[in-house]
């Protein structure tokens, strides 16, 4: 299942990140806000319970999260900026780090990095990656978190092609994808069109 956020506030964020002319840091704070917006849709379902709270008038009962603990998983390394900025909504979250590189060979995506929470089992997972490409990266990182126990798992994305989105849901039908749009297709060189171009040299200014 895919969700994608359409708020206005999303969408302009997401309209300014694409525009070749906007600098290192409007890009980065861009997809640090937009990475919040994200999370505060993916976590719609977070459950609660009603819990006693004493405020300075009287005694009553209010929703407190409740349930599964959560982690916080960034692909490398654009992920980072992602989980970076969803910890501030959730300081109690664990974040783990997986890294992948594409065999030249195999073409195929193999791990070089990989740190879970050793708990990761007993947590819900929202796995980041600003882009969702030709998901081969996104189905191996999930396919590592399920290795590890991980039965809960959403997969947040900045932007998303066709063809990436039909690789999670062919390989891990389970996983929801909150993403804010999906774009038109991947050009030959395995860019999101019209898309942003490379969201980790437009967040760390490395080309
Ligand atoms: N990764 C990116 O950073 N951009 C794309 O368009 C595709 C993959």
């Amino acid at each position: 299942m895919v969700t994608v956020v359409t708020h206005p506030l999303v969408q302009h964020k997401l309209s300014v990140m694409r525009d070749v002319h906007t600098g290192v840091k409007e890009f980065r704070e861009l997809a640090s806000e937009v990475s919040l917006l994200l999370a505060y849709e993916a976590m719609r379902d977070l459950e609660v319970t009603q819990e006693e709270v004493t405020t300075p008038i009287t005694t009553a009962e209010f929703p407190m999260l409740s349930g599964k603990k959560l982690a916080l998983v960034a692909i490398l390394r654009a992920g980072l900026i992602m989980t970076d900025s969803i910890v501030q909504l959730v300081p109690a979250a664990k974040v783990g780090h997986i890294g992948l590189y594409r065999d030249p060979e195999t073409l195929g995506p193999v791990a070089y990095y990989n740190k879970l929470p050793t708990d990761i089992a007993e947590r819900r997972v929202f796995l980041t990656d600003p882009m969702l490409a030709t998901g081969g990266s996104a189905s191996a990182a999930i396919a590592s978190l399920k290795a590890a126990g991980a039965t809960s798992i959403k997969l947040m994305c900045i932007l998303a092609a066709p063809e990436g989105v039909a690789v999670i849901e062919r390989d891990h039908p389970d996983v929801e994808i909150v993403v804010a749009a999906m774009d038109s297709h991947l050009n030959d060189h395995g860019y999101i069109v019209p898309g942003l171009g490379d969201a980790g040299d437009r967040i760390y200014g490395t080309k």
